[in-house]
């Protein structure tokens, strides 16, 4: 299958070049920036991308591409610092900008060289997305200027002898004005990729990887009710047979309301034979018992979680099964291990290590399926699984659950006043059409009590935020823009239909400098 190689210097939006190229039908591939590039073309690789960066081009340990990229004979596209590391390595010169050149900028083509192809069907001016502080000061010998900022800045290149491009903006931030154009006329049309990359060319390729490494033996898979592990089990149901498959599923009792049971009801659907459902909830709730402190709370639902799941896994008496994961690779690029050694991981990864875990990988019984699928991939292909709807669009969860919602102490009651109030809020979403906008969107049960009237008497009411905001990964996430009316309707719903809630809140946090959760 055509591939796009994508090098990663270790910019906040490499994931993004990735999932552009993947919405165009091509498989892309992210590799740490300093990969021997030698036999690239033979697994597939029909042009390469070089990513954007913190660090800066003219430093002597800047990082760098192979040597060999440029003998490769492959289309290749420097982004922000892959085009300076380019002009820096090839005779042209970087420079410090006085001020950092950041957001939308505009740009504009030099009449008449549409550079081999890469800006065609641009508009002569369009509005860029730049995020740097270093520029190109004298493009590399052999390259022309194919547009200009408004800084004055060269904001794209292109040498038509070697085959290389240059942009100085980012095409692959929704921002920036006719980006996957661009984008799209480098991988198509200079590149000449064809579309093939599909979940059902995914599904084919991934059944024949997973078969050949587990041989007919048991597979065991610890489902979460989010929907990358119920993907996994889904899958894992349509490429194996399904007496080798065990889907244990701990309630914490911290979960969603009918999550549990839905997930459960599809996966019996899809087929599963073992389907173990351990319930914990009283345990959990004895071990969150008088905790307020949000890292204590934490520690102890990652501790619980990890006992129980020894000992259920022990009590299923499978020793030797493999151990399926629904890590994404979004999960793999978040902790490092899909980046270069001189990216900045700009968040660790959330998920408890487990000595379970650890140790069937160190044996080499880990398995992760979707581990080169983006998150809405994901849901593409829990759809092709016939996984429902309801869990397929489901919002993300975090793994500690309604216990990083909860602030303040975490009791049964507390527990079944957000399950209630949360499901109001996400029912009104659906009924008004906004759910599907959102990226998420969840209520927060406050530790406070606000005075409020109900009839003639004066109630003394639990406070619930609402939080939903527009995010591509949640990394960085915006508020959502709710129109007021409805703010305001789903306020009446929550408070019509929850009693115990007297008074509801609206977070208007960004990330950063906020999380999107709040603990
Ligand atoms: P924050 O709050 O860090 O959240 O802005 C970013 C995204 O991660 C989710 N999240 C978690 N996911 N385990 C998880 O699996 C966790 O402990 C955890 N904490 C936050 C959060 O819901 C959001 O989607």
């Amino acid at each position: 299958m055509d591939s796009i190689l994508i090098l990663d210097y270790g910019s906040q939006y490499t994931q993004l070049i990735g999932r552009r190229v993947r919405e165009l039908g091509v498989y892309a591939e992210i590799l740490p920036g300093d990969t021997a590039l030698a036999g690239k073309e033979a697994e597939g690789v029909i042009g390469v991308i070089l990513s954007g960066s913190p660090r800066s081009a003219y430093e002597t340990d800047a990082p760098r591409p192979d040597s060999a990229l440029y003998a490769l004979g492959l289309p290749v596209l420097g982004i922000c610092y892959g085009i300076q590391v380019m002009t820096a390595e090839l005779g042209g010169t970087v420079r410090r900008l006085p001020e950092r050149e950041y957001g939308k900028k505009a740009v504009r083509l030099v009449p008449g060289n549409a550079g081999g192809g890469l800006l065609e069907g641009m508009p002569h001016e369009f509005s860029s997305w730049m995020s740097h502080g270093d520029s190109i000061e004298t493009p590399a010998p052999g390259f022309e200027v194919l547009a200009v900022s408004e800084g004055g800045i060269p904001a794209a290149l292109h040498d038509s002898e070697r085959g290389l491009w240059g942009l100085q903006f980012h095409p692959e931030v929704s921002h920036c004005e006719g980006g996957s154009r661009i984008l799209e006329n480098f991988v198509s049309c200079i590149c000449g990729a064809k579309r093939e990359w599909s979940m059902a060319a995914y599904l084919d390729e991934v059944a024949q990887r997973v078969r050949e490494k587990v041989k007919g033996g048991d597979v065991l898979l610890l489902i979460s009710g989010g929907v990358d592990s119920t993907v996994a089990g889904a899958l894992l149901l349509r490429i194996l047979d399904p007496e080798r498959v065990h889907l244990l599923y701990i309630d914490t009792g911290l979960m969603r309301k009918d999550e549990s049971v839905e997930v459960m009801r599809n996966l019996r659907e899809l087929g599963a034979v073992h389907l173990h459902r351990a319930d914990a909830e009283g345990e959990f709730l004895d071990a969150l018992a008088g905790i307020d402190d949000p890292e204590e709370k934490r520690r102890r639902i990652g501790d619980l979680f990890v006992t129980i799941q020894e000992r259920e896994v022990a009590r299923l008496g499978i020793p030797g099964a493999f151990l399926v994961q629904g890590t994404l690779y979004t999960d793999l690029i978040e902790s490092g291990k899909g980046i270069g050694a001189s990216a900045q991981v700009i968040k660790s990864h959330h998920n408890v290590r487990s000595p379970l875990i650890e140790a069937k990988r160190k044996a080499g019984l880990v398995i992760e399926p979707l581990d080169r699928l983006y998150k809405d991939e994901v849901r593409a292909l829990g759809r092709l699984l016939g996984v429902g709807e309801q869990v397929v669009r489901r919002h993300p969860f975090p793994g500690p659950g309604l216990g990083v919602r909860i602030l303040g102490e975490v009791t049964k009651e507390r527990c079944e006043l957000l399950r209630e109030a949360d499901a109001v809020y996400i029912e009104e979403l659906k009924r008004r059409g906004l759910y599907d906008r959102i990226w998420q969107a969840f209520a927060v049960l406050l530790p406070l009590r606000s005075v409020g009237v109900a009839g003639d008497e004066r109630k003394y009411g639990s406070v619930l935020a609402l939080r939903a905001v527009a995010s591509e990964d949640g990394m960085t996430a915006e508020v959502y823009p709710f129109e007021g009316h409805d703010l305001l309707g789903i306020s009446t719903a929550i408070t019509n239909r929850v009693s115990e809630i007297g008074r509801v809140v609206y977070d208007i946090s960004s990330k950063p400098p906020a999380t999107i959760e709040w603990e």
